[in-house]
């Protein structure tokens, strides 16, 4: 009698170098072979007695999705530092261990984000509209001013792996940094020159604010119409975390008024839609959630989430777990 090996259903095409660990555990590996989001009733047939999912953050992991999947299911690998889409709770009370990408994007997000900001101060993208338009005249001494980013305060809201790898970014350009975040950082106040203060001394006193906090319910609009109106009219946000933290909506409304001077945003409230009048806006640059895209990141995260599998179905604890 042959016994059938436990089945991993990844709920997207990955980059399959990272899955070298699933192969060489001899697992049944089902991978859907498309770039798009999985529908919903496909992902909830296909996870019917499977051990292992690897999730996507756009896959809503919740008590639902958990009853189709069954008690065969042991661990949910999410590809992705962020687990809002995954219901904790009803994976704890059915055991089910959660586990996620950390470390090995930080650099590559903690760039994006630095490149964003450095893309909405400088007016990058108007520029580069302007010269590929051909209406470009020359060089002139009052056009497409920015903000200058040497010397300026950066204010760093979430100090965990990613914020502290933007603030050692920002020391680089002599920039001064502020943080808000749960607990002191110690480390990275050593490593930065990061000053912990209240969320609204950070709006009102920086230059630039960059977003690094998880969502969850407390952080659901943290960035809402009353803070947003504390930050300085010559004030840049950039958001690489996730779209939720900010209300779009009030956003949209800073940008066009003139009370906010420009935003880099690479994650959206109601992804992949965008709030109405965002897309106008001259003074924001737009990234499709491509913060952990590149090679080395991607490559990494597969494997994080590849490990994760064959540990956990191994009877093994792995060091990324979240539950
Ligand atoms: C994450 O990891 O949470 C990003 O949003 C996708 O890499």
């Amino acid at each position: 009698m042959t016994l059938q090996a436990p089945r991993v259903y990844i709920t997207r095409r990955l980059p399959e170098a990272g899955l070298a660990p699933l192969r060489a555990a001899g697992l049944d590996v089902v991978m859907r072979p498309r770039s798009s989001p999985v529908p919903r009733a496909e992902l909830l047939a296909a996870v019917a007695g499977v051990a292992a999912v690897v999730s996507l953050l756009s896959d809503r992991i919740d008590g639902e999705l958990l009853d189709a999947a069954g008690p065969s299911l042991e661990v949910v690998a999410n590809y992705a530092v962020g687990h809002d889409n995954i219901d904790l709770d009803q994976c704890r009370r059915r055991g089910v261990t959660v586990t996620n990408t950390p470390d090995v994007l930080t650099a590559a997000t903690a760039d994006h984000a630095f490149a964003l900001l450095l893309a909405t101060a400088r007016r990058l993208r108007e520029g580069d509209e302007l010269v590929r338009s051909g209406t470009w005249t020359g060089w002139e001494p009052l056009q497409l001013l920015g903000r200058q980013v040497s010397g300026a305060v950066l204010g760093i809201v979430g100090m965990g792996r990613i914020g502290a790898s933007v603030a050692a970014r920002a020391r680089g350009f002599g920039m001064q940094v502020l943080y808000h975040n749960r607990h002191r950082a110690p480390e990275a106040e050593r490593a930065t020159g990061g000053r912990l203060v209240s969320l609204e001394e950070l709006l009102r006193s920086s230059d630039f604010v960059s977003l690094h906090c998880p969502l969850t319910k407390g952080t659901r609009h943290l960035i809402d119409a009353d803070r947003l109106a504390l930050m300085k009219p010559t004030a840049v946000l950039v958001n690489t975390a996730r779209g939720a933290i900010v209300d779009e909506s009030a956003l949209v409304g800073a940008l066009s008024s003139g009370a906010l001077w420009g935003a880099g945003l690479d994650v959206f409230e109601h992804e992949p839609e965008l709030t109405p009048g965002l897309r106008e806006l001259p003074n924001v640059v737009l990234a499709p959630h491509t913060g952990s895209a590149t090679e080395v990141a991607r490559d990494g995260m597969a494997r994080l989430c590849a490990e994760a599998v064959v540990t956990v179905l191994g009877g093994r604890v792995p060091p990324n777990v979240v539950t």
